[in-house]
């Protein structure tokens, strides 16, 4: 590969030091005077929790990349549940989806997308799924075969929005010469001007310490180098990877992610125990939950590993702690450090020695009271036991975990995980008099505290369309009424926007958006 491996253990181990030298976070690097103040995601609602969903690289590499094998990831991300576990974005990765024309303008590779990138993002919103796609920073992508947004920041991030990107990853090669903090704060920008919200995903594998800045102009951000070669799923490299990026966890939060990498969970040559265990790591770090594998040929037990609801509902959980190393032996280690939602602590052991092994963790050294009588569930056996008092022992296999959650009360309700029946809305109106259209938008909520009425916002909704939130808190449908009185021949298009709270916590959720297309084939008169 073209990088160093592992960026962030050096760039982790210095950030740390920072942090312990001064208890707060200093900006290293020289912060450009068009550097937003606010972060990112503070306006745009954006990824409140780490985005869910699937990308290809990790498995397929940039070849078999095109519209069919996108086509049969999103069938197949519905039918094996992954859509109903909060699996969203979806969308190609580097893969020659895309060229630049002779006056400049990105226009897609037909070959490979025959309904071009706009069409392909209409199908995926169509199944209430929202659209990922990829570009590089410098000159060119990765690979060299496609162009990079250097010096056409503007016009791409414009294309993007055509395209109807919910969620672009912005690589850094061929980027040589170029300041990271300039760039990514000018891509952002750039994405502001296209007037689309859309989660700035930034690849620079660790360099230019992202974790400083980057949360101002992005939601999430590469800590380290690729987590494997296409198709060689490295368990090793995973491992190394999960521990330097625990050392980031004071950076992160609800908006700004450490990313350590799409997930190898389900690729060839991994044992069920491995799945799980890196699963669960990702979940404790709440890291973004992109799948890697291929979601067409996945055995029962990686589908059941990625669609555990109590594990998602750790990594989803809208407080967005990442949770870190307590203490590492060699041969065990201990995360904590991640309060959930209802008051309970999400705790996990993960163990890398030989033969099954039986470990006591105690209360104390999870910062509670000795004297604490509590519940301890275990995610992935379903048991929970308790109330006990002081402690709790864990059996646990080689490359295995115990993934648990203590809570004084013998309850553990799972965060909201929103699934939407569609994400586009289509119109079409051919009569010369005044009409009024409906469709529906439904999102169904997957956790177990109920939501109150999704809040439309106003600014979101042009004349023409009025929407009207019913339902219960579990599942709630939003009707949109678009009136063409008055409305001149032609396409009209709206990006709805919703918010809500989790009613738990308080916490705001991350936005909701769908788009609504409206045709109208004659004039109309008022
Ligand atoms: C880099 C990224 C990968 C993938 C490839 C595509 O290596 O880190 O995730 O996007 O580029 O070339």
């Amino acid at each position: 590969m073209r990088r160093p491996v592992i960026v962030a253990l050096a760039a982790g181990a210095a950030a740390a030091a920072l942090l312990a030298a001064s208890g707060r976070v200093t900006p290293q690097l020289r912060r450009p005077q068009d550097l937003p103040r606010t972060a990112h995601a503070g306006a745009d609602g954006l990824a409140l929790t780490p985005p869910m969903g699937w990308y290809p690289w990790n498995v397929f590499g940039e070849e078999p990349q095109n519209e069919k094998l996108i086509r049969e990831i999103v069938d197949a991300l519905v039918a094996r549940g992954l859509k109903d576990a909060g699996y969203a974005y979806v969308g190609p990765d580097e893969g020659v989806c895309f060229s630049r024309g002779p006056d400049g303008r990105l226009t897609t590779n037909l070959a490979r997308y025959p309904s071009g990138l706009r069409g392909l993002g209409d199908h995926i919103h169509g199944r209430g799924l929202k659209y990922a796609l990829y570009t590089d920073a410098g000159s060119r992508t990765c690979s060299g075969a496609m162009p990079g947004t250097k010096g056409r920041e503007f016009e791409d991030m414009r294309a993007f929005a055509d395209w109807r990107a919910d969620y672009v990853k912005i690589d850094w090669c061929n980027s040589s010469g170029q300041d990271i903090v300039q760039t990514y704060s000018l891509l952002a920008k750039a994405q502001r001007a296209a007037g689309r919200p859309v989660v700035h995903s930034l690849c620079s594998w660790g360099d230019g310490y992202p974790w400083v800045w980057a949360g101002a102009v992005g939601h999430m951000w590469r800590t380290t180098s690729d987590i494997c070669a296409p198709g060689r799923a490295d368990w090793d490299r995973a491992i190394r990877i999960a521990f330097a990026n625990d050392k980031l966890a004071d950076f992160a939060g609800p908006g700004r992610w450490n990313d350590p990498d799409m997930m190898i969970v389900g690729m060839p040559g991994l044992t069920e125990a491995r799945n799980r265990s890196l699963f669960s790591l990702w979940c404790m770090m709440a890291a973004p939950l992109m799948a890697g594998n291929d979601l067409r040929d996945m055995s029962p037990s990686t589908a059941g590993i990625l669609t555990n609801l109590e594990a998602i509902g750790v990594d989803q959980d809208p407080l967005g702690v990442q949770g870190r190393v307590v203490w590492n032996d060699g041969n065990v280690s201990l995360w904590a450090g991640k309060p959930l939602f209802d008051g309970s602590l999400a705790v996990l052991v993960l163990y890398l020695g030989k033969h099954r092994a039986d470990r006591q963790i105690s209360w104390e050294e999870l910062g509670l009271a000795a004297g604490d009588e509590l519940y301890v569930r275990n995610i992935w056996t379903g048991e929970t036991n308790g109330p006990l008092a002081g402690a709790t022992t864990v059996s646990v296999g080689p490359d295995d975990v115990a993934f648990l959650r203590i809570s004084r009360t013998n309850e553990f309700p799972v965060p909201p995980v929103l699934v939407a029946d569609t994400t586009l809305v289509t119109l079409r109106s051919a009569s010369a008099g005044a009409e009024r259209l409906t469709g529906a938008v439904t999102v169904t909520n997957k956790g177990t505290s109920a939501l109150p009425p999704w809040r439309v916002d106003p600014k979101s909704l042009p004349p023409w369309l009025s929407v009207a939130v019913s339902g219960s808190g579990q599942s709630q449908t939003f009707v949109n009424t678009a009136s063409t009185a008055g409305l001149k021949k032609g396409r009209y298009h709206a990006l709805v926007r919703a918010d809500n709270v989790e009613p738990v916590s308080g916490r705001p959720m991350s936005a909701f958006y769908y788009d609504v297309d409206l045709e109208v084939v004659r004039n109309v008169k008022r």
